[in-house]
């Protein structure tokens, strides 16, 4: 009988009781939950990491080869095709100043050779320097007796970096200390870039009064493999697509030579004089061709029929920056009405459009899924992603002007000339999202447990709780 008031008591209390141990029940199962998610989250995101890791190592060590073979950005425009096309470059929302190098003498008015240890330029000064890559520290600098308006490149597994100044001469240094191997005197000044064959060690060049001469790196002493005099003023680099070079003149003119010999294959006009490099695609067998009547023509390789021309809405000025071509048959350029474009590379349609507001003056370079970079008057460097519906431009904390073309590592990062003398290695790698994972977890958890104290609280007799009574 003495049992029965407890557990009257107990059957009175047993609705409310039950409801706390219920709640208590949940609160632990929730957590166990909760907490066996977090683990098992955060055991995925190591197995990813660690996944990530071995995959970046392969890479690395495919990277570490391929760079035996090849420097990340060997010439003007990186490749023979003039394509200003690098896959490590992303878009990033916070592009941040790594390094920065005064020039003291001069400008760079060309763009950088990218190699696995430095950079090389040359500067209006005549000088050549090489920079440590990761820390922007002079490693060498020589001396041309004229400026130097063009872009290096790097033959021989970037051994070698191969110099055209205006003082006329074609310079092979080699890269490790800047030492001259060997010179060869033109004739005539040359404001354009050398061009580094698919081959890696011939490079050919063309002087203002337009004689293009191939060489071989290779060689001790000078060695030209074979000349061809275009008898026209020549301003523009060379481009290739592997087996034709193309010479695009003042005169308004497009030659095409045949790599192997020097040999004319066919001419195509273009009506206005050509400032800046063409572009090939090689996929499309297409030819860009910038020109200063504010056009851009698309020329089908081996033929002579302009496909397609571009024309700016404009007044006045030349067509001076070479397009970028993506890996996916976008080409971007600019224009003098203040707009930078993506043109469909097969039909000239335009695909996207960003006004700048101002000229364009430095040809842009691209990377996957609509990253581009160019430099201008307004904003010295403008990171875009032009794919995004409506590009948000990011840009490094600086001021001033860009003319030049940008370079990029395989890591991403962009190297630029500023008009102030600095050249800035800008970092442009993308964080991974990784922090992001934990803070989710983190406040589902906290949500959870708030949900059940707030149920507990409710539940509990009015004499335990901790509101007025
Ligand atoms: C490039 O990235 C690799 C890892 O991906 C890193 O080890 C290396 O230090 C980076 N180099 C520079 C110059 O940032
Ligand atoms: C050229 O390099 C030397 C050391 O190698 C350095 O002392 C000098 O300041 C450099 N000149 C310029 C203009 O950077
Ligand atoms: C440009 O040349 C590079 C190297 O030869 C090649 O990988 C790339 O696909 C070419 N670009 C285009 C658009 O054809
Ligand atoms: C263009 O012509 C040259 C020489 O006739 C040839 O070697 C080359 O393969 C041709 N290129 C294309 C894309 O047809
Ligand atoms: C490639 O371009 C087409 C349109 O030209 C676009 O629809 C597609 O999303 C692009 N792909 C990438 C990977 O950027
Ligand atoms: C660029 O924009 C596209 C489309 O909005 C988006 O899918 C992509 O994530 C963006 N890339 C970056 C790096 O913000």
């Amino acid at each position: 009988m003495m049992r029965r008031k407890p557990a009257a008591v107990a059957v009175a209390q047993l609705p409310q009781r039950m409801l706390v141990v219920a709640a208590v029940v949940l609160l632990a199962v929730v957590l166990a939950v909760a907490g066996v998610e977090a683990q098992a989250q955060q055991q995925q995101e190591h197995q990813e990491l660690q996944q990530q890791q071995k995959q970046q190592g392969q890479s690395q060590q495919q990277q570490q080869q391929q760079s035996q073979q090849m420097p990340p950005w060997p010439q003007y425009r990186r490749f023979a095709n003039r394509t200003g096309y690098m896959e490590s470059m992303t878009f990033n929302e916070h592009p941040t100043i790594k390094w920065a190098f005064e020039v003291r003498q001069g400008v760079v008015e060309g763009s950088f050779a990218v190699s696995q240890d430095a950079i090389f330029f040359g500067t209006t000064s005549g000088m050549v320097h090489a920079l440590d890559r990761t820390s922007g520290e002079s490693l060498w600098n020589m001396t041309t007796r004229g400026p130097i308006v063009s872009t290096p490149c790097l033959p021989l597994l970037g051994q070698f970096v191969a110099v055209t100044s205006l003082d006329g001469s074609f310079y092979k240094l080699d890269a490790a200390h800047g030492y001259l191997a060997w010179r060869d005197v033109t004739g005539a000044a040359i404001p354009a870039s050398p061009l580094l064959l698919q081959d890696d060690h011939h490079v050919a060049i063309v002087n203002e009064d337009g004689l293009v001469i191939m060489y071989d790196t290779r060689a001790l002493h000078v060695s030209r493999v074979w000349t061809f005099d275009t008898k026209q003023h020549v301003q523009a680099s060379l481009a290739s697509d592997g087996s034709v070079i193309f010479v695009a003149t003042m005169a308004g003119t497009v030659i095409a030579l045949s790599q192997a010999h020097g040999m004319e294959l066919y001419r195509v006009a273009v009506g206005g004089a050509v400032w800046s490099a063409p572009a090939v695609s090689n996929s499309l067998s297409m030819l860009y061709v910038p020109t200063d009547d504010y056009r851009l023509h698309a020329i089908p390789i081996n033929d002579t029929a302009d496909q397609w021309t571009v024309q700016y809405e404009v007044t006045s000025g030349y067509g001076s920056i070479t397009p970028a071509l993506d890996d996916n048959n976008t080409l971007v350029f600019g224009g003098w009405d203040f707009n930078i474009r993506g043109y469909n590379a097969c039909t000239g349609g335009v695909i996207w459009s960003f006004s700048i507001g101002n000229w364009l003056f430095s040809s842009p370079i691209a990377g996957p899924g609509g990253a581009v970079v160019f430099g201008g008057l307004s904003s010295p460097v403008t990171f875009l992603n032009a794919s995004a519906a409506a590009p948000t431009p990011a840009r490094p904390r600086m001021k001033g002007q860009v003319f030049s073309s940008a370079a990029a590592d395989a890591n991403g990062t962009v190297f630029i000339a500023h008009r102030n003398g600095f050249v800035y290695a800008i970092e442009a790698a993308r964080a991974r999202g990784f922090a992001d994972r934990g803070i989710i977890v983190v406040a589902s958890i906290a949500a959870a447990l708030l949900v059940i104290v707030g149920a507990i609280a409710f539940l509990l007799p009015p004499s335990l709780s901790l509101g007025p009574q």
